[in-house]
């Protein structure tokens, strides 16, 4: 099997004494795969060196994990920045989680136009890569949005090959694909036209279907997709949560809070997941609710993501801008509303997903959401989870969870209350139904599913 994916599931550094090491990669969803490709025989993963410590230890040969033949590919630097940033995170992921500022962006200029070619040569590297080591009849599991011109261009060279692409994000409806340069999509639904496309939810199927049909006419009716939800890996969380790391992260945390109740989220800081409402929401709660003020701590773990992106950073200053706003407010000597940490530590989560009485996961629009499956099966306390209507697991979790409208802030406000109210019996019976729906799915049958697919 290989698994083809832009972010690798490891990350290395350099060592003071030249050595490498490996880390858990910033993909959390690629990253939790690999204890199980590992599992299986002969398991290829190609992926991009995206660091300097990646490149280093690529040319020294020892970009290496256990159990994976793992091979990071050496990009030409100006080209990777332009498939990365301008038409993967700028134009598809904007595209695809309905981002776009349309007034304003996006703009299909020349500059576009060489960042779509260096788009084509990236993919063509990783079907390069992959015709290379495919052995014959081999299962090819392609991930993702940066890589959509892969399926097209491996079965080209290698007709044997047995190629699925899984999406991980939402994916557009037609009217928004509209925008793009028709040879654009064209190319691209083409491409994912020629094999089974996967989804984690059937509303981002349909609409791959739906646009298809509308980019390639007769043609585009014969695409196919599927759908396989990823769910948590319970035995590798537990693990996790009973690490030295993250049992110390949990009590620091019920230290901070002092006995008052935690509204927790855990998110990169990201336009798509709708922090700055989040805080809006919380802001309400306290100015409408005065019976909770110096009662409640939003604890809020943010990771930086994508900083060389001009709206990431404006984003990231917008949520710094809202906390402090609620903090200025309503802020006593000896209460904090808000806390907002954006050091970049699994562990933390981790423990703190234990410790929540209340998780909003309350995305403009995401793929899947995993936090919202792996938070009911960490959390120690009965806690409620608010979770979008736009996030792709709300389908599976709906019957548990609280609903939340990410643009209605004043809905997400009595969301938040109401968890916070809510009598004891029905949080344990919730926290125990919420408990079941996210364990129903786990990453061998997510992986099982793309196998029979291919
Ligand atoms: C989402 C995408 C992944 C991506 C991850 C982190 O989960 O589905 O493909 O790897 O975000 O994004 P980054 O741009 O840092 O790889």
């Amino acid at each position: 099997m290989i698994v083809v994916s832009h972010r690798g599931p490891v990350t290395f550094d350099t060592a003071s004494d030249g050595s490498f090491t490996g880390s858990r990669g910033a993909g959390g969803v690629v990253s939790g795969l690999l204890p199980l490709v590992a599992g299986s025989d002969h398991a290829t993963w190609i992926a991009a060196a995206m660091t300097d410590g990646d490149s280093a230890a690529t040319r020294a040969g020892q970009a290496a994990v256990d159990g994976v033949d793992l091979r990071l590919l050496l990009l030409d630097a100006h080209e990777h920045r332009l498939h990365y940033d301008v038409v993967s995170n700028a134009t598809l992921w904007f595209l695809h989680h309905g981002l776009y500022d349309l007034p304003r962006r996006p703009s299909f200029d020349r500059r576009f136009e060489e960042a779509w070619d260096a788009y084509v040569a990236v993919n063509e590297a990783f079907a390069r890569e992959t015709a290379a080591v495919a052995t014959p009849g081999e299962v090819v599991l392609v991930q993702d949005y940066h890589l959509t011109l892969v399926p097209g261009m491996v079965r080209a060279q290698r007709s044997d090959c047995r190629v699925v692409h899984f999406t991980h994000t939402p994916f557009c409806e037609p009217s928004s694909a509209r925008v793009l340069p028709e040879a654009v999509s064209r190319v691209m639904l083409t491409s994912m036209g020629g094999v089974q496309c996967g989804f984690h939810t059937s509303r981002w199927a349909d609409a791959y279907l739906a646009t298809s049909r509308m980019v390639l006419g007769k043609a585009g009716a014969g695409a196919r997709a599927f759908v396989a939800p990823l769910g948590p890996d319970p035995g590798a969380l537990a693990e996790t949560a009973s690490s030295e790391a993250a049992r110390s992260e949990a009590s620091q945390l019920d230290e901070l809070a002092h006995g008052r109740a935690i509204v927790l989220r855990v998110d990169r800081i990201e336009p798509s997941k709708n922090i700055v409402r989040g805080f809006q929401a919380f802001d309400l709660v306290l100015h409408e609710h005065p019976r909770w003020r110096e009662r409640v701590v939003f604890v809020a773990l943010l990771t930086p993501s994508r900083e060389r992106q001009a709206e990431y950073l404006a984003y990231r200053a917008e949520v710094e801008r809202a906390a402090a706003r609620v903090n200025e407010r309503w802020a006593t000597p000896t209460w904090q509303p808000v806390v907002l940490d954006t050091r970049d530590d699994y562990a933390r989560s981790v423990g703190a997903l234990g410790r929540y009485d209340v998780l909003l996961v309350n995305p403009v629009r995401d793929g899947l959401n995993l936090i919202a499956k792996e938070g009911p099966l960490l959390n120690e306390k009965a806690g409620v989870v608010c979770l979008s209507r736009e996030a792709g697991s709300f389908d599976e979790l709906r019957d548990a969870v609280l609903e939340v409208h990410p643009f209605d802030i004043i809905q997400t406000a009595s969301a938040l209350l109401e968890a916070l109210e809510m009598p004891a019996t029905e949080r344990a019976a919730r926290a125990d139904r919420l408990r079941t729906l996210a364990a129903a799915r786990d990453p061998a049958g997510w992986l099982a599913d793309l196998v029979a697919h291919a």
